[in-house]
């Protein structure tokens, strides 16, 4: 590890969130085709997920897989879901041992049934652990997820179990998928991109921001660990002063 450790915990953000964007953009660069892009991404997501629990860093949420990436061509889909399963595969059994608990943000539903299966496996073979959480973003879209925790409201007090009154913020954020985690301290978006993309939108309300050039595939634990130390300089006022 490097100056990081001088860092005290309580220092780190809570909440890390990563747009893992770039990928293609990498691939097209070396004249290599996307897949490979996506292959060389899924290396770093081991090396930040790992120093991220190394670290001290509670929550980690990564956008594997938006509403949105349903547009992309099949064969990328396909792709990408074939990297998602072996990428379960090949790690699972070190997230366990390092007691990181994998999450999903996001409607498994219209995932291939094999992937859903292990999946699922990854879930209760990690639900114990409580080191750091592992959020994975799969078919997910911030909006989406706030639509569906209105409904979960509207179930409950058809079902007489909430009235108007219990529809408060916290009452709202159990029905996240987050239900349970801090919000988002820091978000960090590679690529060059200046925007969200649909990501955690409830959730990064009061965060920080940390947007980059480096594409994905080149963010480095180097590159992590300079995002978290210009995390640690800001100064955050909750809308205080
Ligand atoms: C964005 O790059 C990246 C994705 C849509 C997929 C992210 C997936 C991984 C990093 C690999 C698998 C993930 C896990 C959790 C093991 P892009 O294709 O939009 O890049 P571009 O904007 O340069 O085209």
């Amino acid at each position: 590890m490097n100056n990081m450790e001088k860092i005290p915990k309580e220092r780190l953000p809570k909440h890390v969130g990563i747009i893992m964007d770039g990928n293609g953009r990498w691939a097209k660069k070396r004249g290599l085709p996307r897949a490979l892009g996506h292959r060389e991404g899924s290396n770093r997501v081991v090396d930040i997920v790992e120093y991220s629990y190394e670290l001290g860093i509670e929550h980690l949420s990564l956008y594997a897989f938006s509403t949105e990436n349903w547009k992309r061509p099949a064969t990328e889909i396909e792709k990408l879901m074939e990297l998602l399963s072996f990428s379960i595969k090949k790690h699972l059994e070190r997230l366990k041992t390092n007691g990181v608990r994998i999450r999903i943000l996001g409607d498994l539903e219209p995932f291939p049934r094999k992937l859903k299966k292990e999946i699922e496996f990854a879930l209760l073979e990690t639900e114990q652990n409580d080191r750091m959480f592992l959020n994975i973003g799969l078919n997910y879209g911030g909006q989406d997820e706030c639509v569906r925790a209105a409904k979960k409201l509207v179930a409950l007090a058809k079902d007489g179990k909430i009235t108007l009154n219990d529809v408060t913020k916290e009452k709202f954020e159990e029905c996240l998928y987050t239900n349970g985690q801090p919000p988002l301290d820091l978000l960090i978006r590679p690529s060059g991109e200046l925007r969200v993309s649909n990501f955690m939108l409830y959730q990064l309300a009061y965060a920080e921001f940390w947007f980059s050039d480096i594409l994905w595939p080149d963010f480095t634990k180097e590159v992590y660990a300079s995002a978290l130390k210009d995390f640690i300089k800001r100064n955050r006022r909750y809308g205080g002063l």
